[in-house]
């Protein structure tokens, strides 16, 4: 009885906010903590921190090649809370990419990427791709070593894509090197176009959240539905005052890093691309560019955005690894893949070298094909084992394949990160 009154009362202003984003009951499963882990709502949470603190950067920063990295030494120590509020953005930006890969992990294992969440994938597909490119250009603004060497790099990598990758990076360069043009391009691109699209995709992709009828649950006969006040909105409050204090005690502890002011002329050794890109660097120095920068980055690209429209066998939406045997599957394909990825580096440095041995080959077959059917064979022969032995269904195998894909691309980023050093050289 005192329950139905409730429900007639009018909600206050807030409420019927948060009932744009809600709806008035919910699921009881949906709102336990490890059927989204906060993860969706913890991006959004970071996006709103870093156009806060993006706006107070934009009162100190100067995006001219002459006055950029000046302005930052200024913000840092002139500025009242400056090297603290450039410190949080600098975190809060590493912890968005973070935290939306994990989001990332959590729909596609959690099956909830199918049937009507299919054109949500892809608006979050796309909002992942934003994320790199927002941290990409916020990287450059600083204009010390770091943000310079990296941008050249990454640059010059687009720059082996073939026909198109020298029009291309000069575009994004506005030159043919990084200069005070690709300074006011990526200041454009990082504080004005991508912001804005961001919001309109988060509306997009919200909205299709509730479409869709909220987080993807497994089929149950007894639903159990609870008020979102206070059950969900209690939960996400308390998440936001966490986050909000341990990003606040990490950049009082933490400092955002800047090396000294940006010298063409001058590449640090080793240079290397933003930690989040390393992966596509280590594979550059192994793979024909043919491979590393085209056929690889395009298949995978490509697969990511198809992976909810493959004809699945035995789906069962929103129930994690989807069974016992994908849990299984998905172990051992990470472990596997992360493993063998490591061995395979380290003897394609030092004992496999096949621009030696084939010579007299088109460097595209002796340096592309060959390391790349050494990756694959062994790769399709786990699949093959996991089909024929363990009975493994097509949504099994597709999960093994997303997973052997992430865990290469994890193994050679750390590689990259902390194993290389000195031209680029393994240091063990
Ligand atoms: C970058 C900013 C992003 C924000 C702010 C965001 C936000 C959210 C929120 C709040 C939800 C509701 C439930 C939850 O917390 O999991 C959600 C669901 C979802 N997101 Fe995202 N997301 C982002 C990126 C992504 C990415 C990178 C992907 C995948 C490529 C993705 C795919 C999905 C899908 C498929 C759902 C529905 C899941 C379900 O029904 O269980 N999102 N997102």
């Amino acid at each position: 009885m005192a329950n139905k009154e409730s429900d007639k009362r009018t909600p206050s202003t807030i409420e019927k906010f948060l009932l744009h984003l809600h709806p008035q009951r919910i699921d009881v499963r949906a709102i336990k903590f490890t059927r989204t882990f906060g993860l969706g709502g913890i991006s959004a949470l970071l996006f709103v921190i870093l156009c806060l603190t993006g706006l107070l950067l934009r009162f100190s920063y100067v995006p001219t090649v002459a006055d950029a990295y000046d302005s930052i030494l200024a913000l840092e120590n002139k500025s009242i809370f400056g090297k603290f509020i450039r410190s949080l953005h600098y975190l809060s930006a590493v912890s968005m990419i973070i935290i939306s890969f994990l989001h990332l992990i959590r729909v596609y294992y959690s099956q909830s990427i199918f049937k009507k969440r299919a054109e949500n994938w892809i608006y979050g597909l796309i909002m992942m791709l934003m994320v790199f490119a927002a941290s990409f250009t916020g990287y450059l603004l600083p204009w010390d070593q770091l943000a310079y060497w990296a941008v050249t790099v990454i640059t010059q990598i687009i720059e082996y894509i073939p026909l198109i990758g020298h029009s291309f990076a000069n575009t994004v360069r506005g030159g043919t090197e990084v200069n005070g043009n690709t300074l006011l391009n990526f200041y454009s691109l990082h504080t004005g176009i991508l912001p804005i699209l961001f919001i309109v995709l988060m509306g997009i992709h919200f909205w299709l959240v509730r479409k869709a009828g909220g987080v993807a649950l497994p089929q149950q006969e007894e639903k159990v539905k609870v008020k979102v006040f206070p059950n969900l909105v209690w939960k996400e409050v308390m998440t936001t005052a966490i986050v909000v204090a341990v990003l606040f005690v990490l950049a009082a502890v933490i400092t955002a890093p800047l090396l000294e002011q940006a010298n063409p002329h001058n590449s640090p050794n080793p240079s290397k691309a933003p930690w989040y890109f390393l992966g596509a660097q280590e594979l550059l120095l192994h793979l024909h560019p043919v491979f590393s920068a085209v056929i690889i980055p395009l298949a995978a690209g490509i697969y990511f955005f198809a992976l909810p429209y493959f004809r699945y066998t035995n789906l069962n939406i929103g129930v994690w690894f989807n069974s016992n045997k994908g849990k299984r599957v998905v172990v051992q394909s990470a472990t596997l893949s992360f493993v063998f990825t490591f061995i395979l580096i380290y003897l394609l440095e030092h004992f496999l070298h096949f621009d030696i041995w084939l010579s007299g080959w088109h460097s595209w077959l002796s340096t592309g094909l060959i390391p790349f059917i050494l990756y694959v064979a062994p790769v399709t022969g786990a699949l093959l084992y996991w089909r024929k032995k363990h009975m493994a269904q097509v949504t099994e195998l597709f999960m093994a394949i997303t997973t052997i894909i992430l865990s290469s691309y994890i193994c050679m980023m750390l590689v990259s990160l902390l194993l290389r050093g000195e031209g680029m050289l393994l240091i063990f």
